[in-house]
């Protein structure tokens, strides 16, 4: 067995560590970096909450009050470092095709200098002054078959509390690792070194901001930001991006979903994974209540982001949550909007860009009555008149929550299942204003990858830019899809084949739109818990029990077919979200034109000739 060896025990490596090529490269990296102390993160409570004091110290977190809030924190960022940074995520493959037209591409070599190599690499130094924190983590169940292990080596105590609530971390990992287990290196600075002498601010970071992943080595370096996903890397850099190269490869699914699974008052079990763009109802969804009226259905969590998902011997696809943890948006969320989400912030948080009320409480848009006073997410005086004056909000936007799954009182009890759940159905949604109707079943897999491929959404704060303009969003996986798009629209396109192999039960797909807007300007469908009407009809469809009516790329309910007991919503109301106007359409598929130009390159026929199809039933 392999003994740590000299390097090691300067390094501080517990003795439980045994793995030579964690050692060596921890080593590597705390040379590379100049940390001024290596720390390996146990993930126990305790080792959590002297983190925590010592943010508390260093200004980055306010502890908030212990009765009202307990054991949770605030922190602020800097007002640079707010969200992802698409422009700056790179895709370093061999070969710009491989990253596709999509991603942001660097050759290897060349982004290896930038970062490690050459003459003045940005992370030579960039811990100076700062103690690299190790952090081992598990993305899925620990030991499981479709779980993988990475590990996080990071300045920021910041990331390492994080971590520990959104993935399973600490030395078990490292246990499981052993003398030579495999996992994927993952390197975080914010990129701000410390001279002798000189005082820390309280949110770190460098304007200079590099998100690298290379898929071929399964590696990520992530270099300027402290924020969500450009720094928890277990999270869209590995989940989702190295993750989805690596399904490529051995046959699965990594996708932007959430998963839930909903119980017919006949006591009848479903799964079904839902994927979102970014700020577009995951949690919520994953989180629902049914209305009073839809006596008996139950909605109950599995994951709010991430799935993935592999097809199995038994002809059906199984999907896990590799996460632990939510990092949800704040604002908008409220006790009638999600109440299994206030419910699971009661306690043991860490809010981030929220605001900071007169009684040591968090506030943000939507939350509920405004106080008269608070301090906003920049650490200024708020109150109500100020922001009608200035338009200045309390929480920024992209403001969110950190917490545990274990927190959500609707947890599903398979939650943390290795063998994951048999999905039953996938949804597809943006936030369309116009065009797309309330829901549609697509009439076969292929036509259902379509949709998901050709998916609009209009932007909001995580993407950089106007927000409110339609870009496309195919699968909801633009910014997370870790190689070239038109191949991985083969690769779902492919599934089909894998289960037929195995006697297949293949997941109908749906295409949702809770967006669209009326002439005064606001949304029509109520949205939120009412949700459950078009679930419950997707699930009576499942079972061959509801009607519909088929149009040019599907079958969408009319106003009978759906459950409407409780809710005040006329006829013609629901005429105005559910058509597919030919018009509109006819205009939606020159943008779908404009996505598949610019996919050309490997882009499936199969979708091209679908296209074909539909333009063909619209000018007839
Ligand atoms: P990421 O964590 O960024 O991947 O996003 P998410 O998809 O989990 O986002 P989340 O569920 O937190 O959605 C946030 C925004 O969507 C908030 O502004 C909500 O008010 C809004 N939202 C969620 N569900 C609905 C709905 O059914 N109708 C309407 N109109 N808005 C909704
Ligand atoms: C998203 O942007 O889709 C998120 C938040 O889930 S982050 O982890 O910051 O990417
Ligand atoms: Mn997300």
């Amino acid at each position: 067995m392999n003994r740590p060896t000299m390097e090691g025990l300067r390094l501080n490596a517990p003795a439980y560590v045994k793995n030579a090529r964690l050692i060596a490269w921890v080593s590597e990296i705390a040379a590379l970096t100049e940390a001024a102390e290596v720390y390996w993160c146990d993930g126990s409570k305790q080792e959590y909450d002297r983190l925590c004091q010592q943010l508390v110290e260093a200004g980055t977190f306010k502890k908030l009050d212990p009765v009202k809030r307990p054991g949770s924190y605030l922190a602020w960022s800097d007002p640079s470092d707010v969200a992802r940074v698409e422009d700056r995520t790179f895709i370093c493959s061999q070969k710009k095709e491989e990253a596709g037209p999509t991603n942001n591409w660097m050759d290897p070599a060349e982004m290896r200098a930038l970062l490690q190599t050459g003459d003045k690499p940005l992370f030579k130094g960039s811990m100076r002054g700062r103690t690299l924190y190790v952090v081992p983590f598990s993305m899925g169940p620990l030991g499981s078959p479709i779980a993988h292990i990475g590990v996080e080596l990071s300045d920021s105590p910041y990331v390492a509390v994080n971590m520990r609530i959104m993935t399973r971390m600490g030395r078990q990992v490292i246990e499981l690792l052993g003398t030579d287990g495999q996992f994927v290196p993952c390197v975080h600075t914010v990129g701000a070194p410390l001279e002798p002498g000189q005082k820390d601010v309280a949110w770190p970071c460098n304007q200079t901001k590099y998100i690298v992943h290379y898929p071929e080595t399964r590696e990520i370096w992530s270099y300027g930001s402290g924020y969500g996903g450009n720094a928890l890397l277990g999270k869209k850099c590995f989940a989702l991006r190295i993750a989805s190269t690596m399904g490529r490869d051995q046959g699965w699914l990594a996708e932007h979903m959430l998963i839930l699974g909903v119980t017919s008052p006949a006591g009848k079990k479903y799964h079904v994974a839902a994927a979102f763009p970014s700020a577009c109802g995951k949690t919520n969804f994953a989180m629902l209540i049914p209305p009073a009226a839809l006596n008996g259905w139950k909605v109950t969590t599995i994951g709010d982001d991430i799935a993935w998902i592999k097809p199995h011997a038994d002809g059906r696809m199984y999907a896990i949550n590799p996460e632990a943890g939510y990092f949800g948006v704040a604002p908008g969320t409220n006790s009638h909007t999600n109440p299994n989400c206030m419910a699971s912030l009661g306690r043991d948080v860490i809010f981030t860009n929220v605001a900071l009320t007169d009684d040591g409480d968090v506030w943000w848009e939507g939350m509920g009555e405004a106080p008269a006073h608070c301090i906003d997410w920049q650490g200024q005086d708020w109150t109500p008149e100020i922001a009608k004056e200035t338009g200045r909000k309390a929480a920024h936007p992209n403001s969110r929550f950190t917490v545990a799954a274990t927190n959500n009182p609707a947890l599903d009890e398979a939650w943390d299942d290795a063998a994951g759940v048999p999905i039953d159905a996938f949804i597809f949604g943006g936030r369309r204003s116009t065009t797309v109707p309330l829901v549609t079943e697509a009439r076969n897999w292929m036509e259902g990858v379509y949709m998901a491929a050709t998916m609009g959404s209009e932007t909001t704060a995580a993407a950089a830019g106007a927000q409110g303009v339609v870009r496309r969003d195919p699968f909801a996986m633009l910014p997370f899809c870790g190689y070239n798009m038109s191949d991985y629209f083969q690769h779902w396109l492919d599934m089909e084949q894998r289960l037929e192999a195995s006697g297949r039960t293949l997941p109908k797909i749906y295409c949702v739109n809770w967006f669209r807007k009326g002439a005064d300007g606001k949304f029509v469908w109520p949205g939120y818990g009412d949700n459950m009407r078009v679930l419950q009809w997707m699930i009576q469809r499942l079972e061959g029990q509801a009607g519909g009516e088929e149009h040019f790329f599907g079958i969408s309910p009319r106003y009978e077919d759906l459950e409407w007991s409780g809710l005040d919503f006329s006829r013609e109301q629901f005429a105005t979200i559910i058509d597919a106007a030919p018009d509109a359409w006819r205009e939606e598929l020159k943008l779908h034109q404009q996505l598949f130009d610019q996919l050309a390159y490997h882009l499936p026929q199969a979708l091209k000739d679908t296209k074909g199809r539909m333009e063909a039933h619209l000018a007839g």
